[in-house]
């Protein structure tokens, strides 16, 4: 079977791509390099150096495809308050070019990553059945995608899946981005010899998913039926933690004795976001094999292995005010 991943240079993307290719499937992609890192990519991979947003081109690739599943994003969640341009382009512009090349090139599904940022803040654990609230153009962005795929697939009658991912950690993904990815940022600050830093007095609280756990799930919904038009998170609700614990935990296996400086809350962000395993236990049979501590150890021992970088400031902020993070404009990080 032919899968087409886009973002494939990125963390999600590879990490499936490498997955799904040992397991007998044939691996497309593309990637615009605006995330992600080269060597994550396979000689195995058929591989397009393709802006999703280039319709044209991204029609031209995918031919013959049978699945596609679209990872490309600028997952800037915080960040996407203050470039929202930006992100919006490389979110929903990218996913309609995406959804319509692949309905033109006539794949059997689509399989979209969208967000926990689809929730906003609500009664947690979210689930799939809940209103949509997005609180920043992310998580709109993300949900007008939504959207425009269950529209299009409907009038063009191709099936799909919505995966619901959060806070997904592992190898590959990037470490020296200041604007994401928070585990990577604390073990690669800390391994640096510098202390956390952490936005608000670090109570709002998370759930964090090993990659293997969510790529072995996603391969289901490419051949399960029962994921046909259905939403699904992907991850655990176990082990829900603060982000003032989760940066104890890199100091403990980081060895670093730096104490962790505070900044000022960033506007928008969820306080509690969790969402529900209920509905993955039950159709594709969601099990978390990866403890919490046994993910932050494989997330640091690839970091060790590659070797701490310095952050590297890639973006412009489009809206810079005086709420815009100091970490950011005066780039602390
Ligand atoms: N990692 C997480 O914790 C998490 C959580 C929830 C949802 N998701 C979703 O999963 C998907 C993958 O996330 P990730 O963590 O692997 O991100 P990532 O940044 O590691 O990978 C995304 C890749 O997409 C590429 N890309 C961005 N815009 C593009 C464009 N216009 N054209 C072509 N390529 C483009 C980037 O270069 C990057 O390599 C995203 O859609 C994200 O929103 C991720």
């Amino acid at each position: 079977m032919n899968i087409f991943i886009t973002g494939i240079a990125g963390f999600l993307g590879s990490n499936l791509g490498h997955y799904l290719n040992s397991k007998g499937y044939k691996i497309f992609g593309n990637d615009n390099f605006i995330g992600g890192y080269p060597d994550n990519l396979s000689s195995d991979f058929t591989f397009y150096k393709t802006d999703c947003c280039d319709f044209n081109e991204m029609k031209k690739i995918m031919k013959n495809i049978d699945v596609v599943i679209h990872c490309a994003a600028t997952a800037y969640e915080g960040f996407s308050v203050f470039s929202p341009s930006f992100v919006t382009k490389n979110i929903y512009e990218a996913s309609v070019s995406t959804f319509s090349a692949s309905i033109a090139n006539n794949v059997k599904k689509i399989i979209f990553c969208s967000s926990m940022a689809r929730y906003g803040e609500q009664k947690f654990p979210f689930s799939e059945d809940m209103q949509t609230l997005p609180q920043d153009p992310y998580g709109i962005a993300k949900v007008a995608s939504e959207q425009t795929l269950v529209n299009l697939c409907s009038v063009h009658a191709t099936d799909w899946t919505i995966l619901v991912p959060h806070n997904i950690v592992g190898p590959r993904q990037k470490y020296d981005d200041p604007f994401r990815n928070v585990l990577s940022i604390f073990l690669n600050r800390m391994m640096l010899g510098k202390p956390a830093i952490i936005y608000g007095d670090g109570s709002q609280k998370r759930c964090f998913s090993y990659v293997d756990d969510c790529i072995s799930c996603i391969e289901k919904t490419i051949t399960e039926k029962i994921t046909s038009k259905e939403i699904i998170n992907i991850g655990p609700d176990e082990e829900f933690i603060s982000i003032k614990e989760l940066a104890d935990k890199c100091s403990n296996i980081t060895g670093n004795n730096e104490k962790h400086i505070f900044f000022k809350d960033r506007p928008q962000e969820v306080k509690f976001a969790t969402c529900s395993a209920d509905k993955a236990r039950k159709l594709i049979n969601y099990k978390t094999e990866y403890t919490l501590d046994e993910s932050i150890k494989l997330t640091y021992d690839y970091i060790k292995n590659r070797g701490p970088k310095n952050f590297e400031y890639k973006f412009d902020i489009e809206i810079d005010n005086e709420i815009t993070p100091q970490t950011w404009k005066k780039k602390i990080i």
